[in-house]
C-alpha cells in the first residue's frame, strides 16, 4: 500500500501532558479532557483564575486531532458589543461607518480548528443569541453579508464566573450554557491539589533557571514545606510567579530558603505557615490524597519523596538518592517506574 503525504499536524497528540498532572485530582481532569478531546464536541472549563483553565484547552485541542496551529483563543472581556460582533463573526467592507476593509473574524479563522471563548461569562447580552445560532448551526452571517457561510469550528469555552447563578441572574442565556455545557470540566484551586505544587516547582525551577541561564538554584525543605502550606489565591500562575521572582534574585549556587520567601509572604499579603513551637516537624511532611487504594497511595508517596529530594539536591542524582538513603541505581530505576520524568514534561 502506497503511504500518502505525511500528515504530521492533523494527529492527535500523544506526547505526555505539557504540565504538571501529578495529583489524583488533576489526573481526573486530565483523563476527561482527553476522553473529550476527540469528539468535537463543546467543552465548557470552569475554575478560579490561574488554575490552567487555558492550559487544558490548548491540551484538549492538541488532543483533538485538528491541526496544531489552529487553536484560536479569543477573549471575551472588556470591549463593546459592536466590537465582539465584528471580531467574532466578521463583517463585510462598508457595512457600517468606518468599516474600510472586510474582516474574517476569528470564527472563520479558527476554521477547522478550535476556538477558545475566554472569560465567556462577559459576553455581552446582545451577541450571545448570536453566537447560540453559530454553534447550532455551524454558520456565521458577517455583518453586511446577504447569506451565512459554514464553518467547521470546535468551541471551548473558559471561565471563573458561576455561570449557573449568571442565568438565574438573568445575565447568561440558558440556552447558550445549555449549548456549552454539554461537558463541563472543574478545575479545583492549588490548595485542593497541593500534592501537584513540588512538581510544579521543580518543573518551574527547571524552566525559569533555564530561561535566565542560572545554575544548581535549589530549595530548602523548609523553604519547600512553606510552599506547600500557603494557600495560593492566584493558584499555579502565582506559584509559577513566585518561582520565577526567586529565581531572578538567587545566584548560582543558591539554596533558597524560607528567608527569601518571606519577602514575597509580606508583599503579597499572604498568610505565613504556623510552625510555631511544638507544631510538627515541617521538612519531614509530604501530603497526599488519602481517597485511593493503598498501592496508589504509596506510590504517591515515594513519588512526592523523590520528587523532594530531586528539588532539594538540585537535581543530583547521588545527592538526591543519599537523602533517601537508597542506591543511584535505585532511584533511577523508582525514577523510570513512577514516570517523575513524564510528570514533570516541560513546555
Ligand atoms: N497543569 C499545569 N502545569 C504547569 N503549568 C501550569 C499548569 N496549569 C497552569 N499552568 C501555568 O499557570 C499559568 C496560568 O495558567 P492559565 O493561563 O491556563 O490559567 P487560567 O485558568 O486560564 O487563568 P485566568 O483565569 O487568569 O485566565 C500559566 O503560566 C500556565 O503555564
Ligand atoms: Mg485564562
Amino acid at each position: 500500500m502506497a503511504n500518502g503525504p505525511a500528515e504530521t499536524d492533523s494527529r492527535p497528540d500523544t506526547r505526555p501532558p505539557q504540565g504538571v498532572f501529578a495529583s489524583h485530582a488533576m489526573q481526573r481532569v486530565l483523563r476527561i479532557a482527553t476522553e473529550a478531546a476527540p469528539s468535537g464536541i463543546p467543552v465548557l472549563i470552569t475554575g478560579e483564575s490561574g488554575t490552567g483553565k487555558e492550559v487544558l484547552a490548548r491540551i484538549i485541542h492538541d488532543r483533538s486531532g485538528r491541526p496544531r496551529e489552529q487553536f484560536i483563543p479569543y477573549n471575551c472581556t472588556g470591549t463593546t458589543p459592536e466590537i465582539a460582533d465584528s471580531q467574532l463573526f466578521g463583517h463585510r467592507r462598508g457595512s457600517f461607518t468606518g468599516a474600510s476593509d472586510n474582516a474574517l473574524g476569528v470564527i472563520r479563522s479558527a476554521h477547522g480548528g478550535t476556538l477558545l471563548l475566554d472569560e465567556i461569562g462577559e459576553l455581552d447580552l446582545r451577541i450571545q443569541p448570536k453566537l447560540l445560532r453559530m454553534i447550532e448551526n455551524q454558520e456565521v452571517q458577517p455583518l453586511g453579508q446577504p447569506r451565512p457561510s459554514k464553518v467547521d469550528v470546535r468551541i471551548l469555552a473558559a471561565t471563573n464566573a458561576d455561570l449557573d447563578e449568571m442565568v438565574r441572574d438573568k445575565r447568561f442565556r440558558e440556552d447558550l450554557l445549555y449549548r456549552l455545557n454539554i461537558i463541563r470540566i472543574h478545575i479545583p484551586p492549588l490548595r485542593d491539589h497541593r500534592e501537584d505544587i513540588v512538581p510544579l516547582v521543580m518543573l518551574f525551577l527547571r524552566r525559569y533557571a533555564g530561561e535566565q541561564n542560572k545554575k544548581e538554584i535549589r530549595l530548602s525543605g523548609d523553604a519547600i514545606q512553606q510552599l506547600l502550606e500557603r494557600d495560593w489565591p492566584g493558584n499555579i500562575r502565582q506559584l509559577a510567579n513566585e518561582i520565577r521572582r526567586l529565581v531572578a534574585f538567587a545566584k548560582d549556587g543558591t539554596l533558597i530558603t524560607p528567608d527569601d520567601l518571606a519577602q514575597s509572604t509580606a508583599s503579597t499579603g499572604l498568610p505565613r505557615s504556623e510552625n510555631g513551637a511544638g507544631a510538627r516537624s515541617s521538612r519531614d511532611t509530604v501530603t497526599i490524597s488519602a481517597d485511593q487504594p493503598l498501592p496508589a497511595a504509596l506510590e504517591e508517596m515515594e513519588r512526592a519523596l523523590i520528587i523532594r529530594a530531586l528539588l532539594a539536591a538540585g537535581g543530583r542524582l547521588n545527592a538526591a538518592a543519599g537523602r533517601l538513603g537508597v542506591s543511584r541505581k535505585g532511584l533511577l530505576l523508582k525514577r523510570r517506574r513512577l514516570n517523575i520524568d513524564a510528570l514533570l514534561a516541560s513546555k
